[in-house]
């Protein structure tokens, strides 16, 4: 019901902030900290691991019937058939950097198979935060209810087309994976007004939910990168969808308005964009 997706979309905002406020004050130590630990990385790794347990000791307090899937630690099972889907540090890079474009996003989801973790082309998202602590930007979305930016709602930007378009991407870890990520980008180049990659996929979706992005494609993503982020973007009015006629998943997320996400569809298709060469 409304109320209940309500109450899901109250829990995960509460967490996320939560979770932003601890990531964030964290940052600001990472400097000092880095001195007495092996590198950067270990505190960012570190953080992400202390992020990841807050939101589950949060979740085992607030919902303790529900299973957790997290980035960092292993699928807890529940029996309420809703699961949490939590990227404790969404733009790891972007954190180690001291950009601002990270995020810790939290959904809600209900899947076929409450025992198993949930597979992102099967589930339904009910709720979602996406919450960037360093500039403050909080985007939530209740499934039937909308998505708002700071309690602004959110409207997808207008059908451009590919050659107008604003186009966000992302590239995975694999040096393989990127060597096809790379001859994507320099295909679409020339036929977009230009390309970002800002490094945090969860923003990325968001992105698209507020206009500040047209159209959106990423190879590789895992459940914790969309989970919060394409609620946001559906909710805003916005398609997000797989190739070959699937749904969204690792293999490929394409996003943007209906009657524009086609034509990047069918490029990304004609180019193999889901081979890894
Ligand atoms: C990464 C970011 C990045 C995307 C990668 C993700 P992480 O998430 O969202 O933008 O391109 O595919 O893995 O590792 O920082 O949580």
């Amino acid at each position: 019901s409304p109320d209940q997706v309500r109450t899901l979309v109250e829990v995960a905002e509460a967490l996320a902030r939560e979770a932003g406020a601890l990531i964030r004050d964290g940052r600001r130590q990472l400097v000092t900290v880095a001195a007495t630990k092996s590198s950067d990385q270990d505190v960012v790794t570190a953080m992400d691991l202390a992020s990841e347990s807050l939101l589950r000791s949060r979740l085992a307090e607030l919902r303790p019937h529900d299973a957790i899937l997290g980035e960092e630690e292993a699928f807890r099972p529940g029996t309420s058939g809703i699961t949490w889907v939590v990227d404790p540090i969404d733009g790891t890079v972007n954190y180690l950097y001291g950009s601002s474009a990270y995020a810790v996003s939290v959904a809600a989801v209900i899947g076929p198979d409450p025992v198993a973790a949930p597979d992102p082309a099967t589930w339904t998202a009910l709720a979602g935060c996406v919450h960037a602590p360093e500039d403050g930007r909080t985007f939530t979305a209740g499934r039937g209810l909308g998505a708002t930016l700071d309690g602004t709602a959110l409207r997808v930007g207008p059908a451009r087309p590919l050659i107008d378009s604003l186009v966000g991407t992302g590239f995975g870890y694999v040096a393989s994976r990127r060597r096809v990520q790379g001859r994507i980008v320099a295909e679409l180049l020339p036929q977009v007004r230009d390309i970002r990659r800002v490094g945090c996929a969860s923003l990325d979706l968001c992105a698209i939910a507020a206009g500040t992005l047209d159209l959106y494609y990423e190879r590789g993503l895992q459940p914790w990168d969309v989970a919060a982020g394409a609620l946001v973007a559906q909710e805003a009015g916005a398609l997000v969808t797989g190739l070959r006629g699937q749904a969204a998943q690792e293999s490929m997320t394409v996003a943007g308005p209906p009657g524009r996400v086609e034509e990047l569809r069918a490029f990304l298709e004609a180019l193999d964009a889901d081979s890894d060469g």
